[in-house]
């Protein structure tokens, strides 16, 4: 019975002493899947205690109000940027989901000290990098999470230096990092790779800080806008971006560094201005709502034929998403702060193809041809922005659906009723799809590998439980996440 750590294995004998014998009300199954059992039984076979599944049985339709959480995608650039000053940055409306962890660790590790909220301040974090001894993000934590990558542009603006892991391939893309690369040496940094890790450095003979510079992007990239457009901040002169991202996000991430100081125009536009300041102070900023989760649950509210208000998120940001759903006969009514979507209409066919924003987000592809699935007619998705995210659709396929790919094209034949399977994410939007088919699903669905949907969706079993989903998770009683392949 030996494990890999001590400790695991002083746990394993000492719960193995407390193991209760089954009852009659309790099934082996449910008996094995006890926690305690589980534990046992993966310290003898050394198998992966991470392995959390969702069980879900389709058919019930969603009825009521869910309460959408901050943005993943704004509250990550949001606490990169705290690196900017010495000052603390307090951010709210974080969303409790396990990027921000990973954020937190990969900033505590550099030496800011970070606090995440709890009880009534949980979705609140202090951050405050008074110091930073180590301007590194290592291969362990960028690994897991690629946006470890927005760290670049404010350490070796801040810093003079910064050492950054390369994040490798990921799965719905080979999503490499050549943009924020060129355009910080448009900035004067100078930058070498080695080892696997980008260092960058204020070339010294062109002074001691980043000079402003005309940026044009060969492509659009969020992450790569927002790199730049944090270093630019600190850079001697002003900097001019063109073809830059036009994601709320990039714009959230403008406010606040104009609220620590800095002099930003045109963010949310494709060109953007930056006047560089010597020094940023503090601030306190409030994360705009997540619209890939609201869109996630406005598909939901569809597919399952329910009554579901989608609240606390910016219909404005939703556009694209709530035009397409139109057209495919999707009712909703639209509030200031709300989303209504209500029937069991059939739902209609249409082609869709994500592009950047204001476009149809390619974060929302997988859940639409969830909803495809069930549409009367054929679909073709097109995805433009990733060259490998059609990972669902065989997942799909498994529960009935019937989706042939063709490169970057889907053909969704529509009107096939799905049946519970065992499926696998593979990804986080991927995982969300699974989620909504199982909704509809003849039966109970167990989806493996969550931990994907736990990088990005805050309480998801919860929310859908609270409106009527029969949703449980099975896995262990001490969640830890091993190193999931690096995606967001
Ligand atoms: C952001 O990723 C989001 N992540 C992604 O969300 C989202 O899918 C993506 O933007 C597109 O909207 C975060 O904001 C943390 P890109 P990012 O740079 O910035 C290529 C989710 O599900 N490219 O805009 O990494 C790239 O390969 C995640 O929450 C280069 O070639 O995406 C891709 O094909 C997944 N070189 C395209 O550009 C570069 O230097 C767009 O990527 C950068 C990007």
């Amino acid at each position: 019975m030996r494990s890999s750590s001590s400790d695991s294995l002083e746990l394993q004998t000492e719960l193995l002493l407390t193991i209760p014998r089954p009852t009659s009300s309790c099934s082996p199954l449910e008996y094995s899947q006890r926690p305690v059992c589980k534990i046992f039984i993966a310290g003898i076979s050394g198998t992966n205690l991470d392995m959390d599944k969702l069980v879900i049985r389709g058919g019930n339709p969603l009825l009521g109000t869910v309460r959408i959480s901050g943005a993943k995608n704004a509250a990550l650039p949001c606490m990169a940027a705290a690196l900017l000053t010495e000052e603390p940055v307090i951010l709210e409306n974080i969303p409790q989901v396990h990027d921000i962890e990973t954020t937190r660790k990969l900033l505590a590790a550099m030496g800011a000290e970070v606090e995440l909220g709890y009880g009534r301040a949980h979705h609140r974090t202090t951050i405050c990098a008074r110091t930073l001894a180590a301007p590194e993000a290592s291969y362990e934590l960028v690994k897991t999470m690629r946006a470890s990558t927005l760290v670049l542009g404010p350490l070796v603006a801040r810093c003079g230096h910064a050492r950054v892991s390369l994040p490798g391939g990921c799965a719905i893309g080979a999503r490499p990092i050549d943009l924020h690369i060129k355009g910080l040496e448009r900035l004067g940094a100078k930058i070498t790779q080695e080892h696997g890790y980008v260092e960058a450095v204020v070339d010294p003979l062109k002074g001691a800080r980043l000079r402003g510079a005309e940026v044009v992007f060969d492509r659009i990239t969020v992450t790569g806008t927002e790199d730049l457009l944090m270093a630019a901040t600190l850079a001697d002169g002003e900097t001019i971006m063109q073809n830059c991202a036009r994601e709320p996000e990039v714009n959230d991430l403008a406010a606040l560094l104009n609220a620590m100081g800095a002099k930003i125009q045109g963010a949310g536009t494709s060109t953007i201005r930056v006047k560089g300041v010597s020094k940023l102070h503090g601030a306190r900023h409030r994360i705009i709502p997540d619209r890939i989760e609201a869109g996630t649950f406005i598909v939901a509210g569809a597919l399952t034929g329910g009554d579901l208000n989608v609240a606390g998120c910016d219909p404005a940001h939703l556009t694209a998403i709530l035009q397409k759903l139109a057209e495919t006969g999707v009712k909703t009514a639209v509030k200031a702060d709300s989303v209504r979507v209500m029937g069991d209409q059939p739902h209609q066919a249409a082609d869709m193809n994500t592009e950047e924003y204001p476009g149809f987000p390619t974060d929302m592809q997988a859940q639409y041809m969830a909803l495809a699935t069930q549409a009367e007619g054929t679909s073709i998705i097109t995805e433009n922005i990733f060259e490998n995210r059609f990972m669902h659709a065989q997942e799909l396929v498994r529960m009935g659906a019937n989706i042939k790919i063709e490169g970057r094209r889907a053909i969704v034949r529509g009107g096939t009723p799905l049946s519970a399977a065992a499926v696998l994410a593979s990804d986080l939007r991927a995982s969300a799809s699974l989620v909504l088919a199982a909704l509809v699903a003849d039966g109970e669905t167990i989806i493996d590998r969550v931990y994907h949907l736990d990088r990005g969706y805050e309480h998801i079993e919860e929310k859908l439980k609270a409106v009527g989903a029969e949703i449980r998770r099975v896995g262990n009683i001490f969640p830890k996440r091993a190193a999931a392949p690096a995606q967001s």
